[in-house]
């Protein structure tokens, strides 16, 4: 985050300047009731990109109502597909000619955007993806995504800004990644399903999301094994997959009933303090990183959360810090000791997920907290100030 009036801030704070739309959300409520979950962003968008791979009309739906989708649909639009939203459904109609040119604001605007090179490297041979915005949380680097075209036999290399990717010819490789990344697990896999021959990932990412993916190639007609796996296999999906997470606030005191497609999660008193360390899938998930961090400022002792996945994502402590908690970072790793209670203050999301835990720490908090900068969690949140609103929770969206 850079300097935005000559104001001095340290490298990574958020430059503090009022938002006019923010919210305000006031603690003390007991939540209660039932919402709905929709569909994640971290699947969808890589779906709409997949919709690039063939000619024709792909329909998604439960789509979440988010930000993001229509960054999406924009970077779709720029390579020549037709996308309609309506409501939670999304249908991108692909054409037989795609450009290959993926270099136009919308790209730099959202992570996500990034998922176009596999799908082009397969349908085009050659891509030209702008390097993608999204959540500073880390340097971000793309190495794994090139290195695993590369062995498929394209040329990778970044120019301008760019990734620029060429092939005469795709082939099947075996390819290991060094760290289980998502985003390079998905480039690899679709463009693999348009390459000659077998690819093999090792170490490859085993997110849900990838699931989703692969089911929806599979739809599409492509053949793929071992996906949910570290080396990939199609397995059933049902709800088990919030284990890590259910596990560690059943640790905390909470107790958890779930069923075929609902999760009920009951808190009767003050939750007990407990450590969380962020993993790849099945590890507790880095997303939930923030939420992790406000539960345990309000916990009944101490927490030691580590994060393995970004290197940057605890700037949100020092907001966490502005509302009375007792926490200090240390490299990945954050210490805090629980506070009976928070107090308000004006705080400033710094990225999608930092931004939902200010507000969990705000509705603990004794006061109103004015959370702003708060198109980051429209980014991934659909409806999240009314669900809030359906359980009790007192926040507004005011500005
Ligand atoms: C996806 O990011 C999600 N974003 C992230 O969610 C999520 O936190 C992350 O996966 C992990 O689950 C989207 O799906 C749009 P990675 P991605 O590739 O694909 C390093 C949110 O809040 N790495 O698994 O970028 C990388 O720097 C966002 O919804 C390389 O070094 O994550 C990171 O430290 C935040 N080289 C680690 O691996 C590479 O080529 C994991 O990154 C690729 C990644």
């Amino acid at each position: 985050m850079g300097r935005r009036d000559g104001g001095r801030c340290r490298a990574g704070e958020p430059v503090r300047v009022p938002t006019v739309e923010r919210f305000l959300v006031t603690g003390g409520a007991r939540l209660a009731g039932t919402v709905e979950v929709a569909g994640a962003k971290n699947s969808v968008l890589k779906l709409m990109a997949a919709a690039l791979l063939a000619e024709g009309t792909t329909t998604i739906s439960n789509c979440p109502e988010i930000l993001d989708v229509p960054l999406m649909a924009d970077v779709l639009r720029g390579l020549g597909a037709e996308v309609v939203i309506e409501g939670d459904t999304v249908v991108i109609t692909t054409p037989a000619e795609l450009s290959h040119h993926a270099d136009f604001p919308a790209v730099g605007r959202l992570r996500a955007s990034v998922c176009v090179l596999g799908p082009l490297m397969g349908r085009c041979r050659r891509a030209e993806v702008a390097l993608p915005g999204g959540d500073a949380i880390g340097s971000r680097p793309l190495d794994m995504h090139q290195s695993g075209l590369r062995a498929m036999g394209a040329t990778m290399n970044i120019e301008h800004g760019k990734v620029v990717g060429r092939a005469s010819s795709l082939h099947g490789a075996s390819i290991g990644l060094d760290f289980p990344s998502v985003g390079a697990t998905e480039n690899i896999l679709m463009a693999a399903v348009l390459a000659d021959g077998t690819t093999i990932i090792d170490n490859a990412a085993r997110e849900p999301e990838i699931i989703d993916l692969a089911q929806l190639l599979a739809q599409m007609g492509a053949r793929i094994d071992g996906v949910g796996t570290a080396t990939i296999t199609i397995e059933g999906v049902d709800p088990v997959f919030m284990t890590a997470p259910l596990e560690r606030l059943s640790r905390a005191g909470a107790q958890i009933d779930t069923e075929q497609d609902a999760v009920t999660v009951t808190m009767a008193e003050r939750p007990r303090a407990v450590d969380f360390i962020t993993m790849p899938y099945p590890g507790f998930p880095t997303d939930l990183q923030p939420m992790a961090l406000a539960l345990a400022a309000v916990a009944d002792g101490h927490s030691l959360i580590t994060e393995n996945v970004f290197e940057a994502r605890f700037r949100f402590v020092d907001e966490l810090i502005r509302m009375g908690a007792d926490a200090r970072t240390d490299g990945h790793h954050a210490s805090l000791r629980g506070r009976e209670q928070l107090s308000s203050a004006p705080v400033w999301s710094t990225d999608i997920r930092a931004g939902a835990g200010l507000v969990l720490a705000g509705l603990a908090a004794e006061g109103v907290t004015e959370v702003h900068e708060v198109m980051h969690i429209d980014r991934g949140y659909p409806h999240f100030v009314e669900d809030l609103q359906k359980l009790g929770g007192q926040i507004e969206r005011v500005g």
